[in-house]
């Protein structure tokens, strides 16, 4: 019987759902996390009846939500003892400026700050596993994060905005392997190079013509990443930015300590991520957990919002 635990976040298509699957195959409890609940639902009877497998779980976040990232941790925590293998894929590119509840530049908080958040409250979790894996899926960025300006609020380009997610997901991958080095817990970051996928769906036509081109399809990508959580000889593995199983150089920007350092204070203080904060989700998303228990923890959309 497999008991390993492995959560996968934008489950519902591309790179991730094609992971999952192919997790699912091994008989691990396979936790599926995706925004929409309907398609969420779909995806998750499409893996377990592929792979005859009754673990696949769905779990629900909207990951540029900071409230409902805290109450996912919060039920993840609740429901299982230990997480092996965290895979933080979910990613979005949005043509325009968007900006979330809680005033976030839509792809700066889904691509990243939602994802830096989740993983700092899963860390315990991950503590539990005897050997656990951290995987940031993100691509070779040379984008330079603006610091004046991580909002886009001043000159806001899509595609630089959008390599700016990708180029922290870097960042945030090395700083954390450092602050983990000692630990039972490894983190890599890993490019699945180019994949047809709907990523760049509201990109120009030129350009996603030209990716779909090059571009190969989720299965083949998914290979590297499952090898990546699942197989011995990456148990060891750690800090690395890995293509298709093996090191590549990352660019010099995603090393440099002084601006990992700085990110992940920024990032500490726009999520409030040292402190278990009560969470208030104005999106539902609990109360999409209706025919769960709701554990303690976890403020349902119909109570009074915490105070600032
Ligand atoms: N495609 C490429 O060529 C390529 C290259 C390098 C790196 N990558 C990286 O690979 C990862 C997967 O991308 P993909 O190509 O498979 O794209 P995709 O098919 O568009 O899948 C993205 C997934 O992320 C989910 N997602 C987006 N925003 C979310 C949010 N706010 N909360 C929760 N889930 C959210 C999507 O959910 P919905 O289904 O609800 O939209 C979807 O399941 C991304 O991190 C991407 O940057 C992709």
């Amino acid at each position: 019987m497999n008991t390993k635990v492995y959560v996968v976040t934008g489950a519902t298509s591309g790179l991730g759902k094609a992971v999952a699957l192919e997790l699912a195959r091994t008989g691990a409890t396979v936790i599926l996390v995706a925004r929409d609940p309907e398609r969420g639902a779909q995806v998750q009877r499409e893996i377990s009846n592929a792979t005859n497998n009754s673990n696949v779980e769905l779990e629900l976040c909207d990951l540029s939500n900071l409230s409902s990232v805290r109450n996912l941790a919060v039920i993840l925590k609740n429901q299982y003892d230990k997480i092996d293998v965290l895979i933080n894929n979910a990613g979005v590119y949005k043509r325009r400026r968007a900006v979330t509840l809680d005033g976030f530049e839509e792809m700066f908080a889904a691509n990243y700050l939602g994802p830096y958040l989740l993983t700092r409250y899963l860390l315990d979790r991950l503590r539990s596993s005897s050997s656990a894996r951290i995987i940031n899926v993100t691509a070779p960025s040379t984008t330079e994060l603006n610091f004046d300006d991580l909002q886009g609020e001043g000159q806001f380009n899509p595609l630089n905005a959008f390599g700016a997610t990708k180029m922290a997901n870097l960042l945030f991958t090395f700083e954390l392997a450092r602050r983990l080095q000692d630990t039972n817990i490894r983190v890599n970051a890993v490019h699945p190079g180019l994949v047809r996928s709907s990523l760049m769906r509201e990109a120009p036509a030129p350009l996603r013509f030209l990716i779909w081109l090059t571009s190969s399809a989720p299965e083949q990508a998914a290979r590297d990443v499952v090898s990546l959580a699942t197989e011995p000889e990456f148990e060891n593995t750690h800090g690395k930015f890995i293509r298709k199983g093996e090191e590549v150089e990352p660019p010099a920007y995603a090393l440099d300590p002084d601006v990992r350092q700085k990110l992940w204070e920024v990032s500490e203080n726009l999520t409030d991520a040292d402190e278990p904060a009560a969470n208030y989700d104005p999106t539902g998303s609990v109360a999409m957990h209706n025919d769960k228990e709701i554990p303690a923890g976890i403020i349902r959309p119909q109570d009074e919002p915490p105070q600032k």
